[in-house]
């Protein structure tokens, strides 16, 4: 069957119910699709009946002076993607569609959402709760699905369907790199070829510091990554490190010395006019 568009709140609300009996999972992206949206569209598809894609260029999540204005939009070539992958419904609504006009409440991320990623970006992750929420009570799907790749953003959206009691199941799913270790991103898009060189210095520096888990404690795969990252300053274009940070995957604050177990190792940087986040897993032994 062919993809149904749902351009409104209201159009979407008809197409999820035309879409029949059934379980439902939702892919929200914000569009530019590339491999790895299509791998969380594949996930959503073992994981319920229908799939329902959310394409939407948030405003609400984006900070004076980020890229919400140039934002790669590629609407025609995500149908396609959606198409092929048997979605069956795309939901593409307006901002003034989406937000009303004198709307006034939003969904706090609390001190999560005020660290790491969070204090780069005051009130983004507010913005991602806040959208992904309207999304849930939309489209009222049993399962969501969302990338390791935004691993802070995945945290705090378990911790609202926990702490809220949000009645869906949330599914993780792993990051999808290109075969030099860069994972895709929709921003990769802005990169020139050197910007890109610079780029795979932040694949590069998680994997030095991972190697290095099994017998090094948090400073000593802090001090591994960040061996990476300084070379990669003296790059041309240089890479501008915002922060590494060892997190504590329940919180996302940084683990202490002591710490055991599982651990995020998470970076994040400009590259030229780009910024670009990554991380990896890892357990401290
Ligand atoms: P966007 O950046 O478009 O990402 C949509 C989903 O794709 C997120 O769950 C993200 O983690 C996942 N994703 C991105 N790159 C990936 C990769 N290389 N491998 C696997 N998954 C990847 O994240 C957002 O949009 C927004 O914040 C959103 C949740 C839609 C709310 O506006």
């Amino acid at each position: 069957m062919d993809v149904t568009i749902a351009a409104d709140r209201a159009g979407l609300v008809k197409a999820r119910d035309a879409l029949g009996p059934g379980s439902i999972a939702l892919v929200p992206t914000m569009g530019a699709l590339h491999e790895g949206h299509r791998s969380l569209i594949r996930l959503a598809r073992e994981h319920a009946d229908h799939v329902v894609v959310s394409v939407f260029v948030n405003p609400l999540q984006f900070g004076p002076g980020e890229d919400f204005s140039r934002y790669p939009r590629t609407f025609d070539a995500d149908l396609a993607v959606c198409e092929e992958e048997g979605v069956g419904v795309v939901f593409a609504p307006s901002a003034e569609d989406m937000y009303l006009p004198d709307r006034q409440v939003e969904v706090s991320a609390g001190p999560m959402g005020g660290v790491a990623e969070g204090a780069f970006r005051p009130g983004h992750f507010d913005g991602v709760l806040t959208v992904v929420l309207k999304l849930f009570n939309l489209v009222r799907p049993d399962v969501a699905v969302f990338g390791q790749k935004d691993a802070q953003q995945l945290a705090l959206i378990r911790r609202m369907v926990a702490d809220l009691d949000v009645p869906v199941s949330i599914v993780g799913a792993p990051t999808v790199r290109e075969p030099d270790g860069l994972a895709l991103s929709s921003r990769n898009r802005y990169l020139s070829e050197a910007d890109r060189r610079t780029a795979l210095a932040l694949s590069r520096a998680l994997r030095a510091g991972v190697a290095r888990a099994g017998t090094a404690g948090p400073a000593g795969i802090l001090d591994a990554a960040q061996a990476v990252l300084e070379e990669a300053a003296r790059f041309d274009p240089p890479l501008l490190l915002d922060y590494l940070i060892l997190a504590d995957p329940a919180t996302f604050g940084p683990v202490g010395d002591d710490h055991r177990g599982e651990a995020i190792l998470a970076v994040a940087a400009k590259v030229g006019a780009t910024r670009l986040i990554d991380n990896m897993p890892l357990t401290l032994s």
